[in-house]
C-alpha cells in the first residue's frame, strides 16, 4: 500500500522532483517551462471543451468534480464559479437547489441566505425577486460584486449538456416538492437538447426518501446517495440503495481501497467529498474512486493513465 502511494505521489510530483534533481535555477526554469507547456495546452483546448467534453465524460477513469462550482476560487453556487469550473475544465459540476417562496429551484447551499450573500432570512422566505436583488459575490470578493443567486434554469441554459452536472436536492421540509419541479425542468431540457439529459445530469442528496420520489418520476436520471455515516455503507443497507442508485457520493473520511470495493461490487460508482488537498489525492485514487469532489478541480490530475 505504502509503495503503491509513493508511486502516485511520483506521478502528481514530477515536476517538483525535476526541480530538486537539476539544482534551483535550473529547475526553476523547468518548472517554468512545464508550467508554460501544460498552460500552453490548457489555453488552446478551452474552445474544443464542448467537444472533449461530452457525454462519455461521466464514464472516465476518475471524474475531476467542482464542489458548488471551483469554489475555491470564486463565491459558491454562482456563475462565476461554474464558468471558471468549465474553463479549468472540471469534468463535472457540482451544485445545491432549493425552492424559493415562490417555488423557482434557486441555487444556494445554505437555508439561510445570510452567509452568502448580502442579505439576510431563509432561503423559503424569499420570493425569486427579492432573492434576485441580493449580492452573492461580494462576501467571497469585491471583484465579485454584482454576482446573483442562480436559478437552476440559468445554469442548464448556460451548461446543460456542455458539462456534466451533479445536481445536489437540499432536504429540508420547506423544500417539500422539489423532486417534481426538478424532474420536471429536466425534461424541459431534455427536449430542448440535443443530448440527452440523462447522460449529463446525476441527481443526488442526503435524503434517501427525496431520491426514491424523485426517481419514481424520472426513473431515467441516475442518482447519487450522499453518505456521512459508515452505518449507511454496510452490505445491508448498499443492497437496498443498488436497485435506485448508480453512485454513492462518501464522505472522505470513510473512503477506503475496502469500503471502494464493496460498493462498487453492488454495481454503484464511488465519487468521495470533500478533497482540498493535493496530497491527500493519491491515496482516493489508489482507493479506487471514479470521482473526486473538490473546491479546487485543477489539482485533480487529468488523465489517470493506470490504476497504480
Ligand atoms: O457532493 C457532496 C457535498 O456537496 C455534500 O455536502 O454540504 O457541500 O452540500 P455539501
Ligand atoms: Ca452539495
Amino acid at each position: 500500500m505504502l509503495k503503491k502511494m509513493a508511486r502516485a505521489r511520483r506521478l502528481l510530483l514530477t515536476e517538483g522532483g525535476l526541480t530538486l534533481r537539476l539544482g534551483f535555477r535550473k529547475g526553476l526554469v523547468a518548472a517554468f517551462l512545464g508550467i508554460g507547456l501544460i498552460g500552453g495546452i490548457l489555453y488552446h483546448s478551452v474552445d474544443e471543451r464542448t467537444i472533449n467534453n461530452d457525454v462519455s465524460d461521466l464514464n472516465r477513469d476518475l471524474l475531476r468534480i467542482a464542489h458548488r462550482g471551483a469554489s475555491g476560487y470564486a463565491p459558491e453556487n454562482t456563475m462565476a464559479a461554474f464558468e471558471k469550473a468549465y474553463h479549468i475544465r472540471a469534468d463535472m459540476i457540482e451544485l445545491d437547489v432549493q425552492l424559493s417562496k415562490d417555488g423557482q429551484l434557486v441555487v444556494i447551499h445554505d437555508s439561510l441566505v445570510n452567509r452568502t450573500s448580502s442579505g439576510k432570512g431563509g432561503v423559503h422566505k424569499m420570493t425569486l425577486n427579492q432573492l434576485r436583488k441580493l449580492d452573492a459575490g461580494s462576501w467571497y470578493n469585491s471583484r465579485f460584486r454584482g454576482q446573483k443567486i442562480p436559478t437552476l434554469e440559468d445554469v442548464l441554459q448556460r451548461f446543460g449538456g456542455k458539462i456534466p452536472l451533479l445536481i445536489e436536492m437540499k432536504s429540508s421540509a420547506a423544500n417539500s416538492g422539489i423532486e417534481r419541479k426538478l424532474a420536471e425542468l429536466i425534461q424541459k431540457y431534455d427536449q430542448q437538447s440535443s443530448r440527452e439529459m440523462k447522460d449529463t445530469i446525476i441527481v443526488q442528496s442526503f435524503n434517501i426518501k427525496s431520491l426514491q420520489t424523485f426517481h419514481k418520476i424520472s426513473p431515467e436520471i441516475p442518482i447519487a446517495v450522499i453518505v456521512s455515516r459508515s452505518a449507511e455503507i454496510k452490505e445491508e443497507q448498499l443492497n437496498e440503495l443498488a436497485p435506485f442508485a448508480q453512485y454513492l457520493t462518501v464522505s472522505s473520511s470513510l473512503v477506503t481501497e475496502e469500503i471502494v470495493t464493496r460498493i462498487q461490487r453492488t454495481g454503484m460508482k464511488v465519487f468521495v467529498w470533500n478533497i482540498q488537498n493535493l496530497l491527500d489525492i493519491p491515496s482516493y485514487i489508489n482507493a479506487g474512486v471514479n470521482g473526486i469532489i473538490t473546491d479546487y478541480p485543477d489539482i485533480v490530475p487529468i488523465y489517470v493513465y493506470e490504476r497504480l
